[in-house]
């Protein structure tokens, strides 16, 4: 823990110990990750046996809480749409006698999708599961721009591969809570989709070679080709469902 000149609390780590108790109701596993806004870890409610995740917000990060609370509206206003982790509760947690909000919600099994691709021999997916994978995607993040929401910050350390066969079962994480207009950030959205798509598929090294129907997706990743393509995420979802491949090779 440190202070800055403005005595503004500062930590960047919180090196929670398993077996450590929480807020006299959980106790800690382990380390699930951290990010820009703080660490998560997997705990388990004593009481019931339940595994959840919590996540402890970085002080620096969550200023007048602004950052916990609105995570946690947006989450609780969008809990009818399955890609989103569910919301659970919000505590307070002394560390270092210093007060860290912690947001509770439900515990995804599985890998990151950057985790998830380093599983495939070249590190991408074979074209026809990317597109599954973009298109299970796609169709959860239509459902979140229906309820005039966004994500706002989608890439491959967001996004859990609960299960995968021919359908992919994903689960989305840590929406951004930006002063952004809704409309550009809806476009944000669809352009870091098919970023993801691209990456999944290799990227700038395999594109050359990628067939036509999936190159009319990423549109080289031109930002204006694509928005034009795609004014909105159904769009871009009615294309996915319709997709012409008659003349391409896989
Ligand atoms: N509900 C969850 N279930 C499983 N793992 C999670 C969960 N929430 C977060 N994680 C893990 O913790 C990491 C950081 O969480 P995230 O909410 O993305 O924080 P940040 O805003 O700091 O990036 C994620 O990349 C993921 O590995
Ligand atoms: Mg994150």
């Amino acid at each position: 823990m440190r202070k800055n000149s403005g005595q503004k609390v500062i930590i960047d780590s919180f090196d929670l110990a398993a077996g450590r108790k929480m807020a006299g109701k959980y106790e800690v596993l382990s380390l699930l990750g951290s990010g820009w806004e703080g660490e998560v870890y997997k705990i388990r409610e004593i009481r019931t046996g339940i595994e959840r995740a919590a996540k402890l917000f970085f002080p620096q990060r969550n200023i007048g809480n602004k950052t916990a609370k609105s995570y946690a509206q947006k989450l609780h206003k969008l809990r009818q749409v399955p890609i989103l982790i569910k919301y659970h509760t919000e505590e307070i947690l002394l560390i270092r006698k210093f007060p860290i909000t912690v947001l509770i919600s439900e515990y995804v099994e599985g890998d990151l999708l950057s985790e998830f691709l380093k599983k495939f021999p070249g590190q991408r997916l074979h074209p026809y599961q990317a597109l599954h994978l973009l298109y299970a995607l796609t169709c959860g993040i239509e459902e979140i721009h229906l309820l005039n929401e966004t994500h706002g910050d989608l890439h491959t350390d967001n996004i859990i591969i609960n299960r995968f066969g021919l359908e992919f079962d994903v689960k989305l994480l840590d929406l951004f809570h930006g002063p952004y207009p809704k409309k550009e950030t809806r476009q944000t959205d669809i352009l870091e989709l098919i970023r993801i798509f691209y990456d999944t598929l290799g990227g700038a090294k395999r594109y050359s070679k990628l067939p036509v129907t999936v190159k009319q997706i990423c549109c080289g990743l031109k930002r204006s080709l694509i928005l034009d393509r795609f004014r909105t995420i159904s769009h871009l979802r009615e294309h996915l469902e319709s997709l012409d491949w008659s003349s391409d090779t896989f």
